[in-house]
């Protein structure tokens, strides 16, 4: 079996995507005024993302030899009708996220699995983005 570190900080990150998934949905769902007509399809692109992001670090992780885990985060869905407080919990959602990430590319570096690092690194990447958008967003 691989690095048991490894796996552990690839199920964090799974983990995390799990959260995302439901707080995304969640804002979707419930994002009122003029701004659903922007927020409710960004925050339905993120459920997307995370889903893929879900699935790669699953398979990865599988391959590894490692077990997925099932349940999200912990971290307490803030419910909100502020838009403003949505965008502060996404940032703060992507902000966990890219940290989780490069925390499982410092360990993949070592791993020689040139294809999850590859896919690995996308993700990390698409987080980065995520988090500079929402940073303006929130500016
Ligand atoms: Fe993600
Ligand atoms: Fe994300």
């Amino acid at each position: 079996m691989a690095d048991k570190n490894l796996i552990d900080k690839m199920n964090d990150a799974l983990a995390l995507e799990l959260r995302a998934i439901n707080m995304y949905a969640h804002y979707s769902a419930t994002v009122m005024g003029i701004n659903r007509m922007q927020l409710a399809p960004y925050f339905s692109k993120e459920v997307s993302e995370s889903i893929t992001h879900a699935d790669f670090v699953r398979r990865g992780i599988v391959k590894l030899g490692g077990v997925p885990v099932t349940e999200r985060n912990a971290k307490a869905i803030v419910h909100t009708t502020d838009y403003q407080l949505m965008l502060n919990e996404a940032y703060e959602t992507e902000k966990i996220a890219a940290k989780a990430y490069t925390a499982v590319m410092d360990l993949l570096k070592d791993a020689g699995d040139r294809d999850l690092f590859d896919s690995i690194e996308q993700i990390c990447m698409m987080e980065l983005r995520a988090l500079e958008e929402l940073r303006l967003l929130t500016a």
